[in-house]
């Protein structure tokens, strides 16, 4: 088994989830407060998670919200002090590792949480949490790893959080708990991953540890085929193998940042009534920003086309959108939901997002609008 110590320690393969009591103890963890979602719970992974574990955890939150709220971290951190937990266990995908990090957070540091908001310098105050023990259950956000978490606020906005604090220090990353997602996340959660990968290399600043590991997480999700396979029969375990890897490697990678799709999407994701998915948001926005950026970073996207398996000279855009089409992904923003008067807030939201500035070229406010105009179909 593959033990992996780079910005966390992450017991990666299938059936690790057994090991869960001793990871608690090298953790120095004896009383877990689990934070997961009705979905997981449902289908029985929570179940799964309490045998494992062979002990009563201090206490369990189970309906985190898609996307999660200021208001709801705060409900969280009060049951969690209740329970007198010394640590998190987070379960499920980005919003219950979001939610879990901001908990952490709260309870250790104390209010308001828009003081440790990214785009208002706030990252310096985030010191050390207790410790969040990441149990991912999608292969695409790679919030078991990554520095950052989003955050609803009460005032409307959706914050950024970001620092090496709010990486979980420890992550059990066992694929067998991914065989039971539907194709369409398999999907959108797998081109989260792919878009991670991609966007992190064309981040301008200079990071090659961090590029090489998006490349490789990019040839595994598309040369190598496996984000393909893992649609198309969700239950090849080797393929669920690899997209839990590329998905970890995709977060590992953007230490570098990510760009404007990122930055879109996030806007987009704003539009809570519409529960718009940031994985298929990813998806779309893609192609239209690898237009862009074409041109601004020629060495990096024939690198990207070999780890794409494509040939001197193709064209990545083309190439995203026929993946997305194979995979089952829409092509057009309408087609989720999104409309033009929805137009203006995005491209505000999206120059204030903090992956506005990681884009391999600089987008303006008409860039954006012709981008979204484009993409909307
Ligand atoms: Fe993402």
């Amino acid at each position: 088994m593959p033990v992996l110590t780079f910005m966390n320690t992450c017991f990666f393969d299938n059936g690790v989830l057994e090991r869960l009591p001793k990871v608690l103890g090298r953790s120095g963890a004896s009383k877990p407060f689990i934070i997961t979602d009705p979905g997981i719970k449902a289908v029985g992974i929570l179940d799964r998670v309490l045998e494992a574990l062979q002990a009563e955890p201090a206490g369990i939150f189970s309906d985190t919200v898609a996307n999660p709220t200021e208001d709801q971290v705060i409900e969280v951190t009060d049951l969690y002090k209740q329970a007198g937990a010394d640590s998190i266990i987070a379960l499920g995908g980005g919003s219950s590792m979001d939610l879990s990090k901001a908990v952490g957070l709260l309870a250790s540091h104390g209010g308001p949480l828009e003081k440790y908001a990214a785009m208002s310098d706030g990252s310096k105050h985030i010191k050390k949490l207790p410790p969040v023990i990441a149990i991912p259950t999608t292969a695409g956000t790679g919030s078991e790893v990554s520095v950052g978490m989003i955050v609803t606020m009460n005032n409307g906005r959706k914050e950024t959080f970001a620092s090496p604090n709010l990486i979980p220090p420890i992550a059990i990353c066992d694929p067998e708990l991914t065989l039971g997602l539907p194709k369409m996340m398999t999907a959108a959660t797998g081109m989260d991953a792919v878009t991670h990968c991609i966007e992190a290399v064309l981040v301008p600043s200079s990071n090659p540890p961090a590029e090489g590991i998006g490349y490789d997480g990019l040839t595994r999700a598309i040369r190598d085929g496996w984000l393909r396979r893992a649609v198309a029969d969700g239950s090849d375990l080797e393929a669920r193998w690899n997209m839990m890897m590329a998905s970890y490697e995709g977060a590992l990678a953007f230490v570098k940042g990510l760009g404007s799709v990122h930055a879109l999407s996030h806007a987009a994701g704003r539009l809570h009534e519409k529960k718009l998915h940031h994985g298929t948001l990813n998806a779309i926005f893609l192609p239209h920003l690898l237009r862009f950026n074409d041109g601004a970073a020629d060495k990096k996207y024939e690198r990207l086309r070999f780890a794409m398996g494509l040939a001197e000279g193709a064209d990545l855009a083309d190439a995203i959108e026929r993946l997305n089409d194979e995979i089952g992904i829409p092509q057009t923003l309408k087609e989720i939901g999104l409309e033009a008067s929805d137009g203006p807030g995005i491209v505000e939201n999206a120059l204030a997002d903090l992956a506005h500035a990681g884009n391999a070229r600089e987008a303006t406010q008409a860039d954006y609008e012709k981008i979204y105009e484009t993409a909307l179909g």
